[in-house]
């Protein structure tokens, strides 16, 4: 499928499909409209008013015109108030016109919708990124060629100008999202730590990162108990993996990402339930995916900002070499931690792994993890929870993510909290009360971070969906790769 932007004028682009997007209460056909409607003897008016068509937000109208009209198709689609127009709104928006396409079997389509800040480039990178994510499905594991494949080949975006840049870069993020995504639908006996690490090894072969890979042995001279205490039940071995993106100028900042990557959790002998969310547990490793899927992007982007992605995969399993509940376990940095229960084991991966990532002396760790239920209970599906205690990172985590259109919602880092991790055997335990649960679990993470600026997101809920919402399809989300690496971006000059 190829998308570009093109200056030929509306009422100049003849085609299959034509897809118009139209604001609440802004349904009036004027000015180069009216030109158009004239030229397609009136469809636009009639599908309007047949329809009542009304510009809300995800509404559409779809109607096909006779004889030799120079355009066979028109699509309406609904964006919502003019002044709350955001960059989102017409990524949604051109999503929902890319779905309709597949749906009428298009090969051709044109869009015109509305600029945001009047800016042709950044415009016309929403739009393909909506096209391109709302029409990924993954059909890598079906034996049967999909019933309704995707006939689209040429995609033309008008009134953006050519933005050939903006949208071969969206093209290179929606890579890495798809990546993302893909690795969180594959179940755990496709994705285990060793091929988790074979992906890490192509992204750097492939865009030039270095790879490292601590092995067990390796990670035991490390000390890190934690991890090693977690992966002891598993018939995989654990791979500690740390890709580093070096930019060839001398870069403006250091980063690190650290993702949790469990690549099953089983919940050890404190087994999960049937019917609660055993069977969801090959996404685990979502934190890891989207830490693999920004390495990706970045490999490419090439910005001037060092970034190391560290992701400490294993699987959380059962057998007689499991930890026990009540075990003491030492992480990397000499803390000793009781574990009172063996389904949090994210933090206990995650606690060697920002130790680790501390010593790579960068300006800021960030590590994305699907950490706790009560993450989900608190903010529901779509949001994730984000902490940290250095507010200048998390304003500029939540801007990366406004521009991409993720969502996040700032979490307390409520020391008097920390009351429910305390051990009267060891310096603290594993798991808090049930209240609050997803700040304890960030304040336990927090114990492994010395002094340099950290911020934790809890992205339990929106890894996953059940259902199509927004950009995503049912399945793997690819959230927060675009975050991230808007994150990233922020700090170079001229990417
Ligand atoms: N991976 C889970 C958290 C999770 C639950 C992610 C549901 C996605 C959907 C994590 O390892 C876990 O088991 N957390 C426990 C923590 C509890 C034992 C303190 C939880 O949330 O129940
Ligand atoms: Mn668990
Ligand atoms: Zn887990």
């Amino acid at each position: 499928m190829d998308i570009r932007g093109i200056n030929t004028s509306l009422l100049d682009w003849t085609g299959e499909a034509l897809a118009l997007g139209f604001f609440e209460e802004g349904t009036e056909i004027k000015g180069e409209l009216s030109q158009l409607d004239e030229k397609l003897t009136g469809t636009l008016k009639d599908l309007i008013l047949e329809t009542e068509f009304t510009g809300k937000s995800g509404s559409k109208a779809i109607t096909r015109l006779g004889g030799n009209s120079p355009i066979r198709k028109i699509i309406l689609v609904g964006l919502g108030k003019a002044e709350d127009l955001k960059l989102n709104g017409v990524r949604e928006g051109a999503a929902a016109i890319a779905r309709l396409a597949k749906q009428e079997k298009l090969k051709n389509l044109a869009l015109s919708l509305p600029l945001v800040d009047n800016d042709g480039a950044k415009t016309a990178a929403a739009i393909a990124e909506g096209i391109i994510l709302a029409l990924h499905q993954d059909h890598r594991y079906k034996s049967e060629p999909d019933e309704n494949p995707l006939k689209l080949e040429t995609v033309e975006i008008l009134g953006c100008g050519e933005a050939t840049e903006a949208v071969s870069q969206t093209q290179t993020i929606c890579s890495g999202v798809i990546l993302a995504r893909e690795l969180v639908n594959s179940p755990a006996n496709m994705i285990t730590p060793v091929t988790f690490a074979e992906t890490a090894q192509e992204i750097a072969n492939n865009y030039g990162l270095t790879l490292e890979i601590l092995e067990q042995e390796d990670c035991e001279k490390l000390g890190m108990g934690a991890f090693l205490g977690v992966a002891k039940a598993s018939d995989l071995p654990p791979k500690f993996i740390h890709l580093t993106y070096q930019p060839s100028a001398t870069p403006q900042k250091k980063l690190a990402i650290v993702g949790k990557s469990l690549t099953f959790d089983s919940g050890g002998l404190n087994l999960k339930v049937a019917g609660g969310s055993i069977e969801m547990m090959k996404m685990d490793m979502g934190g890891g995916a989207a830490t693999l899927g920004a390495a990706k992007v970045i490999g490419q982007l090439k910005p001037n900002v060092e970034v190391h992605f560290v992701c400490a995969a294993t699987e959380n399993m059962i057998s007689g070499h499991a930890m026990h509940p009540g075990d003491i376990l030492t992480a990397s940095n000499g803390k000793t931690i009781e574990i009172n229960n063996t389904d949090a084991e994210g933090r206990l991966t995650l606690a060697d792994a920002l130790v680790f990532a501390e010593k790579l002396e960068v300006d800021a760790i960030v590590d994305l993890a699907t950490l706790t239920g009560a993450c989900i209970i608190a903010l529901g599906e779509n949001i994730s929870g984000l902490w940290s205690a250095d507010e200048t990172l998390a304003t500029q985590i939540k801007e990366a993510a406004d521009q991409a259109g993720e969502k996040f919602w700032q979490m307390p880092l409520e020391e008097k909290y920390f009351e429910g991790l305390k051990s009267p055997i060891a310096d603290l335990k594993n798991t808090g009360p049930r209240p609050g649960g997803s700040i304890t679990a960030a304040l336990f993470l927090k114990q492994f971070i010395k002094e340099t600026p950290w911020a934790h997101l809890d992205i339990a809920g929106p890894v996953w969906t059940d259902k199509e919402n927004g950009l995503n399809n049912a399945g793997g989300t690819g959230f927060p790769v675009r975050t991230l690496v808007n994150w990233v971006l922020s700090f170079s000059s001229g990417v």
